[in-house]
């Protein structure tokens, strides 16, 4: 899929790819839960299974690419699968993924939570999951504080993320360096008039259960998470210069499913490395000859890459150190 820049002067926007809703798929992903060394993030509960001899040679690959970076050339692209292990559930993963909860949920399908149609008429499931999404909630994984000793080492180019959880800011990548490519909850804006609404406002409403209202006119205010149909932020464009210059690019638990988005893992030049990490394969991936795919759980793989990269103790020290700095969840 490449129509994912229509014209330069005109709206990218964000649109879904494969139709099938999430609870028509067959298979569940696997459980089960063990404590990482690292011990960060929220829940303790650093995902499953994933490990195996056959992987092992695959993981090398990718800390000899990642060895062989001498400057800022290392373009980052995240999904849900990443914040798992903070213990906020992904999209479309079937059983656990949020999309398969909605099946209770007043909504005609669960894509209709992020479109501005269905949001205009009846803001309360959108609203009702944003209250989870409470920043206090959760702390960056060993997965991201990954990709701020990327940046610390100073071989992270941008760091493209479709989370709109806040937790690549939260770990101290600077905003300089990520791209949040589906927006945050870091600023809200009346959907009638426009007017910027203040972020402890909408928290401070959202986490009474209400529907924000904008003091001006009183129409919904919506965070400025990007919905399907609208607009994705401006530094997106970002990827015009970042992924022609990249020389290795990661893609860490993503579906792919979401456009543009999905479509920039092919616009790095066909001689630069591509890294997959995901618990599953990944249905639109094209592969090419010097891809590395590492299947299975994110923090297993990462934990390992860090131990072949010999950066076992730096992370500890940052784990702790940022740890100390974020306190627990819910504070
Ligand atoms: P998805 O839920 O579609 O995909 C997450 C991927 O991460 C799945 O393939 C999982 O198998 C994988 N995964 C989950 N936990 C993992 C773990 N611990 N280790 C390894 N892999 C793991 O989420 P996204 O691709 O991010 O849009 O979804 C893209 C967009 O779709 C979201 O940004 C959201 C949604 O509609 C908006 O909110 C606008
Ligand atoms: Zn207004």
């Amino acid at each position: 899929m490449t129509l994912w820049v229509r014209s330069t002067g005109r709206a990218l926007r964000l649109w879904g790819r494969g139709g099938e809703p999430a609870w028509a798929c067959r298979h569940r992903v696997a459980g089960g839960s063990r404590p990482t060394p690292f011990s960060a993030g929220a829940s303790g509960a650093f995902g499953s299974g994933g490990g195996g001899e056959e992987e092992k040679p695959r993981l090398r690959d990718v800390a000899e690419l990642i060895r062989a970076q001498a400057g800022q050339g290392v373009v980052v692209m995240a999904g849900a699968g990443i914040s798992t292990a903070s213990g906020i559930p992904d999209f479309r993963s079937p059983g656990s993924g949020f999309y398969s909860a909605l099946r209770h949920w007043d909504v005609p399908y669960p894509e209709a939570i992020f479109e501005l149609s269905f949001f205009l008429a009846n803001p309360r499931p959108f609203f009702a999951w944003a209250k989870n999404m409470h920043p206090g909630n959760f702390r960056p994984n060993v997965i991201h504080y990954f990709l701020r000793l990327l940046h610390d080492r100073g071989l992270l180019r941008r760091l493209y993320t479709q989370n709109i959880d806040g937790l690549e800011r939260a770990s101290g990548i600077p905003g300089s360096k990520l791209v949040e490519a589906h927006g945050s909850f870091a600023s809200a804006t009346c959907t009638s008039c426009g007017k910027a609404s203040p972020e402890q406002d909408l928290w401070a409403t959202v986490m009474a259960d209400g529907v924000p209202r904008c003091a001006v006119c009183a129409g919904l205010v919506k965070p400025d998470v990007v919905f399907f149909g609208e607009m994705l932020p401006e530094r997106f464009f970002l990827h015009l210069v970042d992924f022609p210059a990249a020389e290795l690019l990661l893609v860490l638990g993503t579906s792919l499913k979401v456009e543009p988005f999905a479509s920039l893992s092919e616009a790095v030049r066909s001689s630069v490395p591509r890294v997959l990490m995901n618990r599953e394969a990944v249905e639109s991936w094209r592969p090419r000859s010097r891809d590395v795919v590492q299947l299975g759980d994110l923090v297993d793989s990462v934990e390992r890459l860090v131990e072949l990269l010999g950066w076992t103790e730096e992370m500890r020290e940052l784990v702790q150190r940022e740890t100390a700095k974020l306190g627990r969840p819910g504070r």
